[in-house]
């Protein structure tokens, strides 16, 4: 008896812990952190993005691949999580702004964003090398190696203002 009580709690636990993540943490699309990251004082975050590849990951693709799961998984971040995640986020955003900082839900109103710490313990990543290189690997055909510092000099978007 005391076993299964135990199991029960356990297992209740379990689904409990799993439930807070996926209703905690979902990506909510490039278009919500433009609201705030699209003025050129902080570093118009948004707009440097449209500037680079990722943005328009899709567009490399054909309307054949376009549909392949085995595509979409690094061309764009809808089609690499896991569809119970996805809130307003859109296939067509390629590799969106969530595919470096982490689904963005629980952590874009501007009370949490202020501070880092916050924001980071409600999903914000601030990316390493590691985030990169699930999508920068001999995985993929046209993979022509990957340097983290050179990469990230590509694509940075600073906020002048810090
Ligand atoms: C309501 C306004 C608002 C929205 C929406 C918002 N942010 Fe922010 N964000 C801020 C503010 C304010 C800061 C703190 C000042 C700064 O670093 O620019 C910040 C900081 C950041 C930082 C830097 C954190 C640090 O400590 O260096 C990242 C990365 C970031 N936001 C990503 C995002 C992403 C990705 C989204 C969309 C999912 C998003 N933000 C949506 C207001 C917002
Ligand atoms: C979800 C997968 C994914 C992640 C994560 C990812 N990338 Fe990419 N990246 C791509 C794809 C796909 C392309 C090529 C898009 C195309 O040409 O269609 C690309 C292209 C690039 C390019 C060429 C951009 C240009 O405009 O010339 C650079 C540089 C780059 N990535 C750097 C990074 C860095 C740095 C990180 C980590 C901080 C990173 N990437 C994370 C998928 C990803
Ligand atoms: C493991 C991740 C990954 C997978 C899977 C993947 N790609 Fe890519 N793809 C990339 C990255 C990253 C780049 C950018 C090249 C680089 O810098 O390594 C890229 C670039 C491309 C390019 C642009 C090449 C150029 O030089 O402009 C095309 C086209 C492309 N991929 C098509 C596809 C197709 C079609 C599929 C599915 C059969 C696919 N990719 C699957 C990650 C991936
Ligand atoms: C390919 C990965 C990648 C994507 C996509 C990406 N970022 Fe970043 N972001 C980074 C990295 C790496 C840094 C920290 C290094 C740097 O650029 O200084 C960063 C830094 C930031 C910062 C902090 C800047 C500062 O100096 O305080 C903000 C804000 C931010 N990103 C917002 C965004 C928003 C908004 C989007 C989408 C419109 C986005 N990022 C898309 C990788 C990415």
């Amino acid at each position: 008896m005391i076993m299964r009580i135990l199991l029960l709690i356990c297992l209740v636990a379990f689904i409990g812990s799993e439930n807070l993540k996926a209703q905690d943490f979902k990506y909510v699309g490039a278009q919500k952190c433009k609201m705030c990251h699209n003025k050129p004082a902080t570093g118009g975050q948004h707009a440097q993005w449209l500037n680079t590849k990722h943005s328009k990951a899709m567009e490399s693709l054909n309307a054949e691949e376009a549909k392949d799961p085995k595509c979409l998984k690094c061309h764009s971040t809808a089609g690499s999580v896991s569809p119970d995640q996805i809130a307003t986020l859109k296939i067509e955003e390629g590799v969106s702004c969530e595919s470096c900082h982490g689904p963005g839900s629980a952590y874009f109103p501007n009370a949490v964003m202020k501070s880092r710490e916050e924001s980071m313990a409600k999903g914000l990543i601030m990316p390493t090398k590691e985030v990169c290189v699930k999508c920068h690997n001999e995985e993929s055909e046209y993979y022509k190696g990957f340097n983290f510092e050179e990469a990230t000099a590509i694509i940075t978007h600073p906020n002048p203002a810090k």
